[in-house]
């Protein structure tokens, strides 16, 4: 794992578009997962302004969004699609009918889990997923508890995650989903390379389990430990609870050039 503190989420922001830059210019099928939430929204505004100025195209590429509420109407504002439709899709030069997301509307929800793993699959496998955090340790939207070799599946949210998600409600908590369909830790662990990306304290404490806690399904982002291409960006605030920090930092400025991925 490699543990890169930037000076803001902006420039951890900056250092993702890089990474995501250099998967896209190698392979300009690139194949991305999307997270959703606010602590990506600094790297797809960084990759807007990349496409705009030509130092990327995502023309070729496809994407493939981590999770999805269960029963809000795609055009909710607040449903996944809408969302990334307006904080990614519409920034950048992707053909939106290679944005794919889980069918939250299904009636079949098995049906339309299995029908989005195949679509994965079919696609040859996310390159480079990008990842936020739950204060409960989730990843996409695996709560506490969840296998760890989990697939794309219907799940209920705790209500740590239906308050913090609130926000985006307009504070109501009765409006928030109680359900979602999330890809499964063991879909997610199946992509090439992941970056994870986290801001402020609120963070603080999943970020530490994350990276220096013992592997379980209490903080699902623990999981992460046993893949071997994983970023995770942060700011200093995001930081402030990992034992080794001074050691990660030194680690990330002298990393030689053959090391930087
Ligand atoms: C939601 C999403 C996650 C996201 C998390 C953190 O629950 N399902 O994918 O990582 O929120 O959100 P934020 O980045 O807004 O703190």
């Amino acid at each position: 794992m490699d543990v890169g503190i930037a000076e803001s989420v902006a420039h951890a922001a900056s250092i993702a578009a890089d990474l995501i830059q250099r998967a896209g210019r190698a392979k300009p099928e690139v194949v991305l997962g999307l997270a959703t939430g606010s602590s990506p929204v600094g790297i797809y505004d960084e990759l807007g302004r990349r496409v705009s100025d030509g130092r990327i195209s995502l023309a070729a590429a496809s994407a493939f969004m981590l999770d999805e509420y269960v029963g809000l109407p795609r055009e909710h504002p607040q449903a996944y699609r809408s969302v990334i439709d307006e904080i990614f899709t519409r920034k950048v030069d992707i053909d939106p009918t290679r944005v794919h997301g889980p069918d939250g509307t299904a009636r079949d929800v098995g049906a339309a889990c299995a029908d989005y793993e195949r679509s994965i699959r079919a696609a040859g496998g996310i390159d480079i997923q990008i990842l936020g955090i739950g204060t409960d340790g989730h990843i996409a939207f695996n709560e506490p508890g969840s296998s760890l070799a989990s697939r794309t599946r219907i799940k209920t949210l705790t209500r740590e995650t239906r308050v913090d998600n609130s926000r985006f409600f307009d504070g109501d908590l009765d409006a928030v989903p109680s359900h979602c369909l999330t890809q499964g830790v063991g879909t997610i662990l199946e992509a090439r390379e992941i970056i994870l990306i986290a801001a402020g304290n609120a963070k603080a404490e999943a970020i530490r389990q994350a990276v220096e806690g013992p592997v379980s399904a209490r903080w699902p982002a623990t999981a992460l430990q046993l893949h071997p291409e994983v970023t995770v960006l942060l700011d200093p605030a995001a930081a402030s609870r990992l034992d080794l920090a001074d050691y990660y930092r030194e680690v990330w400025a002298s990393k030689p050039a053959w090391q930087r991925r």
